[in-house]
């Protein structure tokens, strides 16, 4: 067993089409997982099928994550939702500062702060996503922008805090385009945040805290990756709406944990 159980999550982002496909969705994945906890699993839906999910995954070991929140308690802030109102619906988990709210959201470093201090005060386990633009990548400011994400993002934190919390490592110029970063690629990057983490939390929580990669991860590609030293897991966006295939990755993670 790595010292660290490895993790995959599912982002369904704006899919399925309505609740029951989320349904059955669901109930292919945990059939396929059965009772099996060797590796972490949970389930990232769109926000009006997380009751329905709910009470398809009830029994199942399989976590349940909203996609974002707000940070506030409650009050006059339409169309957002907030951590207690996501717990109320089963879940467990919170996707935060996943690339398409920053990039195409325009949220900022500071508000996924607010919101990862919300869910840990409520009792979610946050999932922070961070990662480069092709551009940014191209201009060797890889590092830099990782940095300045974990700065922004954990600022405030206590080491306690932050072994609550899950990073998941996602380039943005990998998700949806099939490009996937090498596992050489992914490993640095890792390696790089946790080396930050050392400085900022101590080696302690550097060494527990989990680091998903996420960015075209499929069934062929996602041995390879999750049997890197410092990828912990993965957050598979396109592959985790076939059941089929999202089972295919959760059965590489049970490998590569074998071998860690
Ligand atoms: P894809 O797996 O479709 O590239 O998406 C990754 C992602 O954004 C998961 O959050």
């Amino acid at each position: 067993m790595p010292a660290r159980k490895l993790f995959v999550a599912g982002n369904w982002k704006m899919n399925p089409a309505n609740v029951e496909a989320a349904r059955a969705l669901a109930a292919g994945v945990r059939d396929g997982v059965g009772t099996s906890a060797e590796v972490e699993v949970a389930l990232g839906c769109p926000a009006v099928y997380l009751s329905a999910v709910s009470e398809v995954l009830s029994d199942s070991p399989i976590g349940l994550g909203g996609q974002n929140m707000y940070w506030a308690k409650d009050g006059a802030y339409t169309g957002e939702i907030s951590a207690s109102m996501l717990l109320d619906q089963g879940c467990t988990h919170v996707i935060l500062g996943h690339s398409e709210r920053r990039h195409g959201m325009g949220e900022t470093d500071e508000q996924v702060n607010k919101k990862l201090k919300a869910a840990l005060e409520a009792g979610l386990y946050p999932i922070v996503c961070l990662g480069e633009t092709l551009e940014e990548r191209e201009s060797d400011r890889t590092e830099a922008v990782v940095a300045a994400q974990l700065q922004g993002s954990l600022a405030g934190l206590t080491p306690e805090e932050m072994n609550k919390v899950v990073l998941a490592y996602e380039p943005v110029w990998a998700i949806g385009t099939g490009k996937t970063a090498s596992p050489e690629q992914a490993q640095a990057v890792h390696a790089f945040i946790r080396k930050k983490l050392g400085e900022a939390f101590g080696e302690k929580t550097a060494g527990l805290v989990k680091i998903q990669y996420g960015g075209s991860v499929k069934p062929d590609n996602a041995l390879e990756l999750l049997s890197c030293p410092d990828i912990d897991g993965a957050l598979v966006g396109g592959a985790c709406l076939k059941a089929a295939d999202f089972l295919a990755i959760i059965e590489a993670g049970k490998k590569a944990s074998a071998s860690k």
